[in-house]
């Protein structure tokens, strides 16, 4: 077969890649074939009929195979009798095919009238008026008038909860079920349905909770009416009210990139304000798609009532608002006393230009880069990551992944999504964990262990010694490209320390180190923590004792105290502490001086995201006064200490940064604002296409090259792996995508999918050894007290284990021994 096949669309002759649906070549010709069912991402289903077109076929002699002649030479084409849908044929050499023919204009007039004979035409009113295809395909396609009486229309219910989110308009559905598709094929969460017949067909969910699935908001985007709504959208605003700000996501690793729409308005005090959060492409991150925690939690804690608002001092032992200026001195005041003995505790929350500058100043105040993150390897990713030439879609038939220690889909959604694809493209999945994960449904090779011996596996993997049959050990040595994901199931420091190195390893062992296309990714708590280990900032394997030694502290984007009860006891300790956060966060409110700063929603930066790309996020609302960046509070408190720092823009420190870091030497603001043609082409001038996701204009990112390409070898001497304690019952980290962290915490919206307090995971027998029932109260026992949980049961989970999620209230940091038993 060829890769190409070239065809005439209305006259215009094409040559499009072999395989491509009619409407998709069209599209890449410029030609319009309006649809309503067909969506890019999915298989045609041929529904909706709106996509008939005329095709004509070349006709071949049966004897010979060769093409048939009319008289003048050209090749004898075959009409067929009656149109076709051009979303369901496929592109063939010589095909000849008409868009605009009398016979297909009347049945596309045909199709929306009889789409029209139920609709309640309620533009006017419909959060969809002015983005809706329904609408946009009438005023082009339509019929004037309608055959059909008004009176006659079908009724049904406007507002029905899909679930706590979405909202089924059951009136405007035209039945295209691209939102059911969409569940059960692209994120495999079957979860919609259709029930009943013809006229009263409906959109139903059966899953309970219903409409349980993390990626809910995206079948409001590709609905092509106002049948699916978001809650926080509803009646909210008018799209051509808003103006778009291109963004990333700072909620997982992944980044992103999303659309901000924005407007001025008199609810909000003449603010502008941000009314909803759609995805942009970004066909090397998130394709169209984002998950429902970067739609419905990414931006409300910025408009939180909370915020600060103003500096604050510590005076007679309490905090007092102060000027810019009084705040400054105090700081200033304080860290020069402490030069040498001097410690910075930043996260993955800060972007880039304000980790730079924090560093630059903490290497001049002769102190420690400390970096909030439970996961190490950092380094490492920087030298083996994936990074320039790499890209998660290309993965396919020969190529393998691996996913050990980690629950994907709660720890990076898009991660997920993107190697399920990969596996279903032909690539061979390999899934290393102690329980299964809904990663497992798409693994050739699925590997258990017990927790504490992820690196030994992975080692395994390397040097044939594991026990996995030899198949898997097999798929890894003779990868054409080699990915490997390593996690936060059960991790602390000091594990994925060993785990990073055994990963590592494996590159190396089996040549895959340094191979475009290959590498290594870190699924880091937090969006920038790889931008964190290339600023210098490295986390400390007993933070507590390091805030303890230092004399000052700066902590910024991390909140240590609210995290761990050990670690708000070593910061009384530290003689001086200088906050920069949004909030009065428990840290905060140890401070001596506390900086307010703006959200990344009121300021520009880049992150860099875990596949080594550096992405650009823009400002999307105006800055309150009083406020700054943490990178010109940072160059503030220099100033006032001498250490001349970049502040005038996030540009401009870029530059420091491509001639300070080597990985960064290519990037600049200029080259992470480039785009370039994406496929499927989605537009904003033909929302039946791709639906409401934005096309990216605003830049595809930057990917770094890892310095491992340059023929580097890592430190193979593995750190050795903590011994798991052998205890009765162990207390085992693990992440949920919706828990009740800083951010996310302080979202309305998934307010009711969020848990209501802490809870833990087990085995129904090891509950039941325990006298514990399915949302029984329980105290667990750890090493930094005792907490009251809710009990949740689930087989999948070992026994021996309590399943511990983080930023629920409970701090486990690693694996440790634990007691639960019920609450008195
Ligand atoms: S709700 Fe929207 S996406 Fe789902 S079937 Fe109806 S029209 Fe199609
Ligand atoms: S997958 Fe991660 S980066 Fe993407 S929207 Fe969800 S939380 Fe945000
Ligand atoms: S039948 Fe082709 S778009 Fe619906």
């Amino acid at each position: 077969m060829t890769d190409s096949v070239t065809l005439t669309i209305d006259g215009q002759q094409i040559t499009v890649p072999a395989g491509l649906t009619v409407v998709d070549a069209a599209r890449r010709a410029g030609i319009e074939i309006p649809v309503f069912c067909y969506h890019p991402k999915m298989e045609p289903v041929g529904m909706c009929r709106m996509c008939l077109v005329e095709i004509g076929r070349p006709m071949r002699d049966r004897a010979t195979g060769e093409f048939l002649h009319e008289e003048d030479g050209s090749i004898k084409i075959q009409w067929g009798r009656k149109l076709e849908t051009a979303c369901t044929a496929r592109v063939m050499e010589g095909m000849v095919v008409r868009t605009t023919t009398d016979k297909v204009s009347e049945a596309r007039k045909a199709v929306l009238e009889f789409l029209l004979t139920s609709h309640p035409l309620d533009c006017p009113i419909c959060d969809k008026g002015g983005e809706c295809s329904l609408q946009n395909l009438t005023m082009a396609y339509g019929p004037e008038t309608s055959r059909f009486y008004y009176e006659d229309k079908e009724r049904a219910p406007k507002h029905v909860p899909l679930g706590d989110l979405i909202i089924l308009d059951r009136e405007r559905c035209i039945k295209c079920s691209r939102c059911i598709r969409f569940q059960s094929e692209v994120v495999d969460d079957p979860v919609l349905t259709f029930y009943q017949r013809g006229h009263h067909t409906d959109v139903a969910t059966f899953s309970d909770p219903p409409f349980d699935s993390y990626w809910s908001g995206n079948t409001t985007d590709i609905c092509p009416v106002g049948a699916l709504t978001t809650v926080d959208f509803r009646f909210g605003a008018r799209p051509w009210e808003m103006r778009p700000a291109a963004s990333i996501c700072t909620l997982c690793p992944v980044g992103c990139n999303l659309t901000f729409d924005v407007r001025r308005e008199a609810a909000s005090g003449g603010k502008m304000v941000i009314k909803r959060v759609l995805p942009r492409q970004n066909e090397q991150v998130n394709e169209i798609w984002i998950c429902d925690k970067g739609r419905f939690a990414g931006y409300h804690f910025a408009e939180s009532a909370e915020r600060l608002t103003q500096p604050l001092v510590r005076k007679n032992d309490e905090l007092v608002p102060a000027s810019w200026d009084e705040a400054l001195r105090a700081a200033s005041h304080g860290l020069e006393a402490a030069r040498g003995k001097f410690l910075a505790l930043a996260s993955g929350r800060l972007s880039n230009e304000d980790l730079f500058n924090l560093a630059r100043l903490t290497d001049a105040l002769g102190g420690v880069k400390a970096l909030d993150s439970f996961i190490a390897g950092g380094d490492l990713t920087a030298q083996f990551g994936l990074g320039e030439g790499s890209n998660l879609a290309d993965l396919g038939p020969g190529d393998t992944i691996v996913v050990v220690a980690s629950d994907l889909e709660e720890e990076a959604p898009l991660w997920w999504l993107r190697v399920k694809q990969a596996a279903e493209r032909g690539a061979t999945l390999i899934v290393a964990n102690p329980r299964f994960t809904k990663t497992e449904r798409y693994a050739k090779f699925a590997l258990r262990y017990r927790y504490g011996r992820e690196a030994e596996i992975v080692l395994g993997l390397a040097d044939q010694g594991c026990n996995c049959g030899g198949e898997a050990v097999k798929a890894v040595a003779e990868a054409d490209r080699l990915v490997v994901f390593y996690g936060q199931e059960g991790i602390g420091l000091r594990a994925s320390r060993a785990l990073a190195h055994a990963v590592a390893h494996l590159l190396v062992k089996t040549g895959h180190a340094g191979k475009p296309g290959s590498g290594m990714v870190g699924v880091w708590p937090r969006a920038n923590d790889q931008g964190a280990w290339d600023m210098g900032f490295r986390p400390q394997d007993d933070l507590a004792a390091a805030l303890k030694a230092a004399k000052a502290v700066v902590v910024a984007g991390a909140d240590p105290a609210g995290d761990d009860p050990a670690l708000a006891a070593a910061l009384d300790e530290a003689d001086f502490v200088v906050v920069q956060e949004l909030f009065l966060t428990e840290t905060a409110r140890k401070a001596d001086v506390v900086f307010p700063v703006l959200a990344y929603t009121e300021r520009g930066g880049t992150y860099t995201n875990g596949e080594l790309r550096v992405q650009r996020f823009y400002p999307a609302v105006p800055a309150p006064a009083g406020l700054l960046a943490d990178f010109a509070v940072t160059a503030r408190v220099g100033e006032r200490l001498g250490v001349v720092l970049e502040a005038r823009s996030p540009a401009a420190i870029m530059h420091q940064i491509a001639e300070t870091v080597p990985t960064y030497a290519s990037v600049t603001y200029e080259k992470l604002a480039e785009v370039r043609e994406q496929y499927p082409l989605i537009r904003r001038t033909d929302l039946y296409y791709g639906g409401t996701a934005y096309e990216n204009t605003r830049g595809l990112g930057v990917a770094l090259k890892p310095a491992g390409r340059e023929g580097e070898t890592p430190s193979l001497e593995a750190p050795a792996a903590p011994e798991a304690p052998s205890a009765a019952l162990l207390a085992v980290p693990v992440t949920r995508l919706y828990d009740r962290g800083a951010l996310v915490g302080r979202s309305g919206t998934l307010e009711p999918r969020l848990p209501q307090g802490a809870f833990v995971v087990l085995h129904p027998e090891e509950a039941a050894r325990r006298g514990l029932a399915d949302g029984a109260q329980a105290a667990l026992k750890v090493a930094a007290g005792t907490y009251a949980v809710t009990v949740r049961l689930d087989r999948q989970a070992p026994e021996g284990v309590v399943l511990v999620p983080r930023s629920m209230g409970v701090p486990v940091a690693e694996i440790a021994s634990c007691e639960l038993g019920t609450a008195n």
